[in-house]
């Protein structure tokens, strides 16, 4: 099982790249950014050695994930196998005006200093939420992508905002408050992490 697992890792984040690399084109920011991120990239085809996880089957996010991935079936080609084996990550504490968020919201991290392929250079993973989720204003240190797959939401940067869906992308600069407010429909991202990759991200309005 676990080198059928394994397998999957690499289908997956090697689709993840894939659409990731469209960035190139982008012009910008998100072009030099993109850059970096892939030279930053592990050789997928002789990966360094890697540990998959336990599978984790009563994720709250697992089965609103696998309905969407139900409904896309080619946006990520191995997901909906990989889904019980996903590295799931969520660092945030609770919050008191939106207590089940971690159940909505969530990412898993395929690169970074936590993830199955560690690196303290680069976090890459993918984010999906559920629909109506609002992740509110917040900043970390790392220079910051996302590519949007699946979902529309207005994405505020720095007191700026844009409609974006499908095939966009979001730069966010280091210490950039950023905030992503979706509509009804589930939602995913690819993202990428620069710089300092070790600090996490915290709300602007922590401790208010
Ligand atoms: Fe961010």
């Amino acid at each position: 099982m676990s080198e059928r697992v394994r397998e999957l890792y690499l289908q997956v984040l090697k689709s993840a790249r894939r659409q990731f690399s469209r960035g190139l084109d982008q012009g910008g920011d998100v072009a030099a950014e993109t850059a970096r991120v892939l030279d930053l990239f592990p050789d997928l085809d002789h990966p360094p050695p890697f540990t998959v996880p336990e599978p984790k089957p009563s994720h709250p996010l697992l089965t609103p994930l696998s309905a969407f991935l139900k409904q896309h079936p080619d946006l990520v080609p191995g997901l909906a196998e990989l889904a019980p084996f996903l590295p799931w990550t969520y660092n945030y504490a609770p919050r008191a005006d939106d207590p089940n968020l971690h159940e909505r919201m969530g990412w898993f991290e395929f690169i970074g200093p936590d993830a199955p392929l560690h690196s303290l250079e680069l976090g890459f993973g993918i984010g999906f939420s559920t629909g109506n989720v609002t992740y509110r204003p917040h900043i970390h240190p790392a220079a910051e992508i996302y590519c949007i797959l699946a979902g529309h939401g207005d994405y505020h940067v720095d007191g700026e905002v844009r409609r974006l869906g499908p095939g966009d992308f979001s730069y966010h600069a280091p210490f950039a408050i950023h905030a992503a407010i979706r509509g009804d429909e589930p939602g995913m991202n690819i993202y990428s992490w620069t710089g300092d990759v070790v600090t996490l991200s915290k709300y602007v309005d922590e401790g208010i």
